[in-house]
């Protein structure tokens, strides 16, 4: 089952938007596998990031991930990636779609809220860049046959 890498980022933390991010995740159909409220170090900061290493925004990119808290969460569905990354928006929030995350939350790309995982494989060396196997839990959800056909 494909998964998904979200972070709401320390903008969504600080902003009091926790809550409705996550509720934006749950009611779609996504299923939540993993979660936890991290400060994230340097290190995993310039990690996760390290495809953007040689670009400009890279400093600032990692200043602003490790300036406050972050939620991590994996979430787990057929097309996880796909969903998960419409229902954030275009990465620079002035372009995202009205009712995305960033389009209905974000003005700046720099403050764009929510991180999500961009291909299967980056879904999955993500969710085990942050969550110990023992971390994630399977479940069944009592409601999976009325989301999944
Ligand atoms: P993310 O990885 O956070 O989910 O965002 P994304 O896939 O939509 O965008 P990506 O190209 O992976 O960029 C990662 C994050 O870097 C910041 N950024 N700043 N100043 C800039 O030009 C710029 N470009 C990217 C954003 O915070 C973006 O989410
Ligand atoms: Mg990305």
């Amino acid at each position: 089952m494909e998964k998904t890498l979200v972070l709401i980022k320390p903008d969504g933390v600080q902003r009091g938007l926790m809550g409705e991010i996550i509720g934006r995740f749950e009611r779609r159909g996504l299923k939540l596998v993993g979660m936890k409220f991290m400060q994230m170090s340097r290190e995993l900061a310039e990690t996760h990031y390290g495809i953007h290493r040689e670009r400009p925004f890279f400093g600032s990119l990692v200043e602003y991930i490790i300036s406050a808290p972050i939620v991590a969460m994996a979430w787990e569905g057929n097309n996880a990636i796909a969903a998960a990354r419409a229902t954030i928006g275009a990465t620079k929030p002035v372009d995202a779609a009205p009712g995305s995350i960033r389009g209905d939350f974000g003005m700046e790309i720099g403050r764009n809220l929510v991180h999500g995982s961009d291909s299967v494989e980056n879904g999955v060396n993500e969710v085990n860049l942050f969550f110990r196997p023992e971390e994630l839990v399977g479940w069944a959800r009592a409601t999976e046959a009325w989301i999944v056909e």
